[in-house]
């Protein structure tokens, strides 16, 4: 009896010791390659949150929708599966946080200056707020970029659009924008684009070039337009109850790192957007066009309706908040 409640005793506390040297798993799935900002930049966050919590932390990266696909890797960070995500801004409306979706309005940002404007101010800390009733918690904006249009015709009039399958992200404002300019969109998720485009299921796309170019959408699709007629980003989120649960010392850690990967996400956004138009031209399989003035004030003209008739979703108040903050 005695033997048996010291054995009991030393497994316990084995056990609890095993515990307390086991490390925080960190989740991270995305839907993108690794080769992209998004990629690169949680890369980097696993690094800098590794180190700097000798390595108490332990991060796992599950890139390319290898674990989950888009809506089901919300619903897995809601119910605990997975810790940390960054879905596009355009993915946040079946959580029922619709406003979001405003990121999507077509021609709502005219520079990275402004979007920062929105991103860093008061704005997005109201959006980031809007989490908190679901269980998530925001942590930070990161950046893509100006979406391109792809099909295999030309697109250079909105008229080009008439009648085309295009893909789109789950936002009811991207499904404005398409059937502003007479396309039919279609909600796919992001790992099925590929073969979508391949076998004809859709005609077209858009996202911005980084996007393309690894998923080599840029083999399906013969023509490019360079239109930048709207964003695409990302809010980092985690699990609130994991979050919140987290030793003091670790969050405070892990906050810096986000930081940090943040800052190095924002700088290389560009220049990989920039490099993959230039190796989609060089793949040789695509023509890419670039919009003429001319043609840049009728995809205008087409587009900047959405933004009064996405009012009574995305709210009048907002959209004229940001495009307030954007004008400065
Ligand atoms: C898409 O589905 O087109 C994008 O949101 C993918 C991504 O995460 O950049």
């Amino acid at each position: 009896m005695k033997l048996k409640s010291v054995l009991l005793a030393m497994s316990v506390a084995l056990s609890f010791n095993a515990y307390a040297q086991a490390p925080i798993v960190i989740k991270f799935s995305h839907v993108v390659a690794t080769d992209t900002p998004k990629g690169q930049a949680a890369e980097r966050f696993k690094q800098l949150a590794e180190k700097a919590t000798n390595g108490r932390v332990k991060v796992e990266i599950y890139p390319n929708s290898q674990l989950y696909k888009d809506k089901e890797e919300l619903e897995a960070l809601q119910l605990g599966a997975v810790q940390m995500l960054a879905p596009s801004l355009a993915k946040f409306g079946p959580l029922g946080v619709k406003e979001f979706e405003a990121f999507d309005l077509p021609y709502i940002f005219p520079s990275k200056t402004a979007l920062y404007n929105v991103t860093e101010g008061e704005i997005g800390k109201g959006l980031m707020k809007k989490l908190e009733p679901k269980g998530i918690t925001g942590l930070a904006f990161w950046d893509n970029g100006f979406k391109v249009m792809s099909a295999n015709k030309p697109l250079h009039e909105p008229s080009d659009f008439k009648g085309l399958k295009m893909r789109i992200q789950s936002s009811k404002v991207l499904d404005a924008q398409m059937r502003a300019l007479g396309a039919n969109p279609q909600v796919l998720a992001f790992s099925e684009v590929y073969q979508a485009l391949q076998t004809g299921v859709v005609d077209g796309t858009e996202n911005p070039p980084s996007n393309m170019y690894t998923q080599k959408m840029h083999e399906v699709q013969k023509y490019v337009t360079v239109s930048n007629h709207g964003y695409l980003g990302y809010a980092v989120i985690v699990n609130k109850k994991f979050w919140d649960g987290l030793p003091a010392d670790i969050r405070t850690a892990l906050d810096k790192a986000m930081k940090e990967a943040t800052t190095f996400e924002k700088a290389i956004a560009q220049r990989d957007n920039d490099l993959a138009l230039e190796a989609i031209k060089k793949a040789g399989k695509t023509t890419i066009y670039t919009l003429s003035v001319k043609e840049q004030a009728d995809w205008r003209k087409a587009l900047l309706p959405v933004q009064k008739d996405m009012e009574g979703r995305i709210g009048k108040d907002l959209i004229s908040a940001i495009n307030k903050e954007a004008a400065k």
